[in-house]
């Protein structure tokens, strides 16, 4: 068995410096991000969305569904990738959030952005009954609710697109059998329905904070 990485915080920076080089928006929302303390843990990985990129550009993803925008890091570097008659819907509760994150979308000059500021449980609901359909779903917001926001996009996503869910491993607690917090539990259920799902074919990418892709048969 060939000898598994361990992915250090200096592993992770050589992967970013040598992957796809970010845009002067993306370090921008980097560095606000930053500024705001603890919670810049809100915000996917770099790595993680130039993966994400990679899947739209190999899946010739049209439409995109993003549930929990925060100040727009992984909706603007997922429309960077998007084709120019691409379209996301971007989904948030919070205005604050939702009003930077608009910010950084004007200063890249990014119109493919609309955002719906509302629970998302609301907005998927409305979407459903609108018959809308996406080529990718991104699942970052509520725990609480992922199980939820899930069942809903199953409906809402088309056959061979794909949901994407991050936070998945939760720190790595879900396979460590001395941690039993709600969180940690609320993933683990999670994932428990995602493994049974035969509606779906599904593979945990270790990255970030671990990123489940899921492809609707
Ligand atoms: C982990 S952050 C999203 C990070 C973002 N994807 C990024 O990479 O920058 C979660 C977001 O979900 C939003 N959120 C939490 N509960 C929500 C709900 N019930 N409905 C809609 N948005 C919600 C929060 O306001 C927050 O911005």
């Amino acid at each position: 068995m060939p000898k598994k990485l361990d992915l250090t915080e200096n592993l992770e920076q050589y992967i970013i410096d040598h992957s796809e080089v970010l845009t002067d928006v993306q370090k921008e929302i980097i560095q606000h991000n930053i500024s705001l303390g603890d919670q810049q843990r809100l915000q996917i990985s770099v790595s993680q969305a130039q993966f994400l990129q990679t899947l739209i550009k190999i899946s010739n993803v049209k439409k995109i569904l993003e549930i929990g925008s925060f100040t727009g890091f992984s909706a603007l570097s997922m429309a960077l990738a998007l084709p120019p008659n691409g379209l996301l819907i971007s989904l948030d509760k919070s205005s604050k959030f939702s009003k930077k994150a608009q910010s950084f979308y004007e200063k890249a000059n990014e119109q493919k952005i609309k955002q719906i500021i509302k629970p998302a449980i609301e907005s998927l609901k409305e979407l459903k009954d609108l018959n809308q359909k996406y080529d990718l779903i991104f699942i970052d917001a509520d725990k609480e609710n992922y199980l939820n926001y899930y069942e809903i996009c199953i409906e809402l996503i088309n056959k061979n697109g794909l949901i994407v869910i991050d936070n998945v491993l939760w720190h790595g607690e879900v396979a460590d059998v001395k941690k039993n917090d709600k969180f940690t539990n609320i993933i683990r259920e999670f994932n428990k329905h995602i493994k049974e799902d035969s509606r779906i074919v599904k593979n945990i990418i270790p990255i970030g904070d671990g990123l489940t892709v899921c492809i609707k048969k």
